[in-house]
């Protein structure tokens, strides 16, 4: 009798109790079921507090350098993945996922590469023997690559940037997919006949081409396209979505679209990066932030005002809720954890910082709070 009264108390006590706030960002994203990540220096893995606060934190990484073409393709013969292979062993240790960044980009990438006059065939055949290289390495180990990075032009909206893949000299793949010259149609008329231009004709099949490569060499992985500011409804994001759609549609395999969110001023329109993030995930396609920082003005010693630090944390409260707000936003990833090691400061010479969750001791800021307790209330 006394005993079963005893269980009354209790079951009411626990009942009665508010649910005890998660020990970790990482645990209130497992409460939430969502992915979060952090984009990761190798080097650094051997500093204690490092590596601590990086597993007890998040659920997820991806190489910040380390898989870009500059590392891991440093000669036209050879690979080295020796730096990435330390980020993927620690996140198999502490049961993280990984994220691939990134198979196509502009940037640092090496200069046999770039300054070897190669012809579109050679091009594509290297970037296709990169890509199932990279990929086949990593099998099974890289759940989601960012395929193609920042591909739209910052300076003309809407439009391809003119990079070595895509016309300089670009990747040759004009002749397998754009209208044959044989049909003796010119352009204009082609271009009257079809009510949807081909993916040749709008100039992105040559990412048509990787996607398809990628998901030869991992057909498990998710493959995304990632981008820097088009998290808002704006030309660069109606293209890519145009993009994205019409790769949908006649069966490239794209899984999703990255938002990179690197902030600046202070400023993010949240009403348009949520509606954004709607309208892309209506289409089925997975969001990923990919890179998030939340760049401060800070002073010689770096650091920044505490108003400020508040704004921050009141800004990944409102892109965290905007992910979560949408079934398909499945992961946050901020581009480093602690400002210690942030890519802000040497970007902006050093008037600019302090723009990640953890300061330069590793202390939580208001911005990890924000984000734990955003996570936490879903
Ligand atoms: C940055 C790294 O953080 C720096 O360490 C490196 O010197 C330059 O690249 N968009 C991207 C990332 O997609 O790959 C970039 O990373 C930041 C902007």
């Amino acid at each position: 009798m006394f005993a079963r009264g005893c269980r009354y108390v209790v079951l009411l006590v626990a009942v009665a109790l508010p649910s005890p706030a998660p020990p970790s960002l990482r645990a209130a994203a497992d409460h939430a079921g969502m992915l979060i990540g952090a984009a990761v220096r190798p080097a650094q893995l051997s500093e204690a507090a490092y590596a601590a606060t990086l597993a007890r934190e998040f659920n997820m990484v991806e190489p910040e350098n380390a898989l870009k073409w500059e590392v891991v393709h440093p000669e036209p013969q050879s690979f080295d993945f020796s730096q990435a292979d330390q980020i993927v062993d620690f996140a198999f240790e502490h049961g993280m996922k990984v994220r691939g960044h990134t198979l196509v980009w502009h940037q640092q990438n090496p200069k046999w590469l770039t300054e070897g006059k190669f012809t579109s065939a050679e091009l594509a055949a290297i970037l296709e023997r990169h890509i199932k290289t990279v990929v086949g390495h990593y099998r099974g180990k890289i759940f989601a690559w960012d395929v193609v990075n920042e591909a739209f032009d910052e300076l003309h909206p809407g439009d391809l940037r003119s990079t070595i893949w895509r016309d300089q000299p670009g990747i040759a793949i004009a002749a397998s997919s754009e209208p044959r010259a044989s049909n003796n149609l010119a352009r204009s008329e082609l271009e009257a006949r079809s009510s949807k231009p081909h993916s040749a004709e709008r100039g992105y099949a040559y990412m048509e081409r990787c996607f398809h490569w990628a998901h030869e060499a991992d057909p498990q992985a998710l493959l995304f396209y990632n981008e820097a500011e088009a998290e808002v409804v704006n030309p660069k994001s109606d293209a890519i979505l145009a993009m994205v759609r019409d790769f949908r549609q006649r069966g490239v395999p794209v899984d999703g679209v990255g938002f990179q969110m690197h902030i600046a001023n202070l400023r993010a329109d949240v009403t348009s990066i949520s509606a954004n993030i709607a309208r892309f995930t209506a289409l089925g396609m997975q969001v990923h932030i990919t890179e998030m920082d939340v760049a401060l003005p800070v002073d010689a010693n770096g650091n920044a005002r505490p108003e400020d630090l508040q704004r921050q944390a009141d800004i990944y409260r409102q892109i965290a809720e905007a992910c979560l707000a949408h079934r398909g936003c499945t992961a946050i990833q901020t581009w480093g954890f602690t400002d210690k090691y942030s890519w802000i400061g040497s970007h902006s010479k050093h008037t600019q910082g302090a723009a990640l969750l953890f300061d330069r001791d590793y202390r939580a800021k208001p911005a990890y709070l924000a984000l734990k307790n955003t996570l936490a209330a879903r």
